[in-house]
């Protein structure tokens, strides 16, 4: 079994590098392979909304001038997910961002359904909770299965390497790699065997219909209600 994990960091061995191979070494401690892809210090446009993924339906972002489409076959072919951040103003850093929003609006809507999938951040002192909040907002949506830690996977330190005297944090990212491995492993081991829900065709709620009654609702309104007005003035005493 494989993970891929994507280090979000404009440093290569910062402390989302750090945290990330902690929870690695755990996995391969267990037999799995873990490959580390450095996003942060890449140029990766934002996604440009055209919907063009939607409509080519062929796995890959429009913008081909990236190795975004690579990371998406990567994923593809994984057993498993790791998103690492830093915290960047309480929030996922803007590279790992701009890579996250075109990946997960091409491979979130089944590719990566049923894999496992965990969010681990790095951060000096605040933030940690929103920006890991933000990684998992990308996992729930996409129907991955998440592993857990005994606390929120969030680890603390400023220079490089400074993470590993966070011996709290070191806990957490081991705990994390050690539940990951076992779940992993219960899904591998469950194939076959334990029947997967059926997908379910996304339903989408648009309120263009219930808008549509309200403006003609408050063009009926301002239709009658000069009538209404002059009426009821005309009953006045
Ligand atoms: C642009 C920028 C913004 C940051 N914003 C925050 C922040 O909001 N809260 C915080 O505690 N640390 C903040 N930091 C510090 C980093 O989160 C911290 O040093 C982290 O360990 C860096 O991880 P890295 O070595 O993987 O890049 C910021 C750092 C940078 C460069």
């Amino acid at each position: 079994m494989k993970v891929i994990a994507f280090n979000g960091s404009p440093k290569k061995e910062g402390n989302t590098y750090h945290a990330i191979k902690m929870v690695a070494d755990e996995l391969n401690n267990e037999g799995i392979e873990v490959e580390i892809i450095h996003v942060g210090n890449k140029l990766i446009q934002g996604c440009l909304a055209c919907n063009g993924c939607t409509r080519n339906k062929n796995d890959r972002c429009v913008i081909e001038t990236d190795e975004v489409n690579d990371w998406i076959q990567k994923m593809k072919e994984a057993d498993g997910i790791i998103l690492g951040s830093p915290v960047h103003y309480s929030a996922i850093g803007g590279t790992m961002k701009s890579f996250l929003d075109r990946a997960f609006y091409v491979a979130g809507k089944g590719i990566l359904r049923h894999k496992v999938g965990a969010a681990v951040v790095a951060v000096r002192r605040s933030g940690g909770i929103p920006t890991f909040n933000q990684l998992n907002n990308f996992i729930n949506y996409s129907e991955m299965l998440i592993p857990t830690s005994n606390y929120w996977n969030v680890i603390h330190g400023t220079t490089p390497g400074e993470v590993s005297e966070d011996e709290e944090g070191k806990q957490i990212m081991r705990v994390l790699g050690k539940n990951m491995a076992w779940l992993m492993k219960l899904v591998e081991n469950g194939k076959g065997t334990v029947v997967e829900p059926e997908k379910e065709k996304k339903r989408k709620i648009f309120f263009t219909v219930n808008r549509s009654l309200i403006n003609f609702a408050l063009q009926l309104i301002d239709i009658i209600h000069y009538p209404l007005l002059q009426f009821v003035y005309l009953k006045l005493p």
